[in-house]
């Protein structure tokens, strides 16, 4: 097996002949390049030749949805990435009884389900029993909240006050949309009662935390419009239960010009396939990171630190990043689709996971490959955005699925809830259900 180790070996390697190079004058850095070129001490890699290994198997390949199994908990919305309210430690929050989720949402009138994302608003749903969803509304009020739209993020409660944290994308001033991506926040009280059921009462003080600096994440200019769709979103709370430090991870790129990238020894894979792999030229455009920041004096104080992971020359995007502990084990998953996976590489849109026993890696993929959850090869697109919950329950939304007729239609509400074993570095779907515990 491969191991981060012998990749860090392999890019020390090629780092000491950079070294001699440059003293030599042999080689030259190019003015204004930034430092994607190399992978940095603490970042892991899923490389070329773990993501070769992808396939589906009977253990990660979830059953096809039937529309019977589709709870539609708002008809007038179209329902996208969603995640439950958690308490500090990440646990699932109960208020009064009452789980909570927030999900991106849009009006469905007047729009198609891919203009979505253009118009995309935080709400609130509500349960006790993970059935009968009340709709409780807008987290905030969308004049006051940062971005021309609103992308997914985390919730944490902590003494009666929740902290969403979420992607503020585009500016309010931009004349048309952009894809710049900010991590913010904002707070809100919250009260609940059988009477009237869960109420958010947000203090609107919109807050950016973190922007790309160029340095350890790629900025949107940095891109040059180059690669599929830019990232530095998903902000995701996480307080380390080994350490009690706080994080939040995000989905992000590696910095630098998109025109200067390149694909390094430890982006293939060991020294053995590299002897006999090359990754076409394109697929140095593809620099999918997950990002990580440290918590300093307050929730409004964050650390930029390089990447927990890599993807480069591999998968332009590792999405709503997020933690599962299990004793000693840290597991950190992702979301990909298959259209974000260079060229000549496929894996199926699915959600995709890494361990550690230590949060800053080494990771290694699960299962070899990083596969843990695969839409049906005849359903290819029938879910995404699975999250992990502490137990192993992984919820998603229903998305271009097949109807009886063989119909291709947008779901937009929750899908049903998987239950996924594991074990180690393997994982094995052991059970689906129609409604989640959200335990
Ligand atoms: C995943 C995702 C997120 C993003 C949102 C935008 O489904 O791409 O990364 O926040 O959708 O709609």
């Amino acid at each position: 097996m491969v191991t981060n180790k012998s990749k860090r070996k392999a890019k020390k390697m090629v780092t000491s002949l950079l070294a001699v190079g440059m003293a030599f004058g042999m080689v030259t850095a190019t003015a204004g390049s930034t430092v994607n070129a190399e992978v940095k001490d603490d970042t892991s890699v899923w490389s070329w030749e773990d993501a070769s290994k992808i396939e589906r198997t009977e253990d990660n390949t979830a059953p096809q949805i039937t529309e019977d199994e589709i709870n539609d908990i708002a008809p007038d919305l179209y329902v996208w990435d969603t995640w439950p309210l958690r308490d500090r430690d990440g646990s699932v929050a109960k208020v009064n009884g009452y789980k909570v989720i927030f999900s991106l949402t849009a009006e469905k009138e007047g729009i198609t389900p891919s203009e979505r994302h253009g118009m995309a608003k935080i709400r609130y749903f509500y349960s006790k029993d993970g059935k009968d969803w009340k709709l409780g509304g807008l987290v905030y009020d969308p004049d006051k909240a940062l971005g021309s739209r609103q992308w997914a993020g985390s919730a944490m409660l902590d003494d009666g006050e929740v902290t969403l944290f979420y992607t503020a994308t585009g500016r309010k001033s931009n004349e048309t949309k952009t894809y710049e991506q900010r991590l913010a926040k904002v707070t809100a009280d919250i009260s609940a009662s059988n009477k009237e059921g869960v109420q958010l009462d947000s203090n609107e003080d919109h807050e950016i935390l973190l922007e790309a600096d160029g340095e350890k994440y790629q900025t949107l200019e940095q891109s040059q419009g180059k690669g599929v769709i830019y990232s530095f979103r998903d902000p995701w709370f996480f307080k380390d239960p080994k350490s009690g430090e706080e994080y939040l991870l995000f989905e992000g790129n590696s910095p630098g010009l998109a025109s200067e990238q390149t694909c390094q020894p430890e982006n293939i894979g060991s020294p053995s396939f590299q002897k006999t792999h090359e990754a076409p030229e394109e697929a140095a455009l593809y620099n999918g990171a997950v990002g990580i920041a440290k918590k300093g004096d307050s929730l409004s104080d964050w650390e930029m630190m390089d990447p927990l992971l890599e993807a480069d020359c591999v998968n332009q995007q590792l999405e709503r990043p997020h933690f599962m502990v299990k004793g000693n084990q840290y597991y950190l998953f992702f979301i990909s689709h298959k259209f974000t996976f260079a060229p000549q590489l496929t894996g199926p849109d699915g959600l995709y996971g890494f361990t550690s026993k230590s949060i800053h890696g080494e990771y290694e993929p699960l299962n070899e490959s990083g596969l843990v959850v695969a839409n049906p090869e005849n359903d290819p697109l029938q879910a995404y955005s699975w999250v992990v919950l502490p137990h192993g329950e992984v919820s998603s939304f229903v998305n271009k699925y097949k109807t009886e007729d063989g119909e291709q239609k947008f779901g937009g509400t929750l899908a049903p809830t998987l239950k996924v074993n594991f074990h180690k570095d393997e994982s094995k779907i052991v059970n689906e259900s129609k409604f989640p515990t959200l335990k």
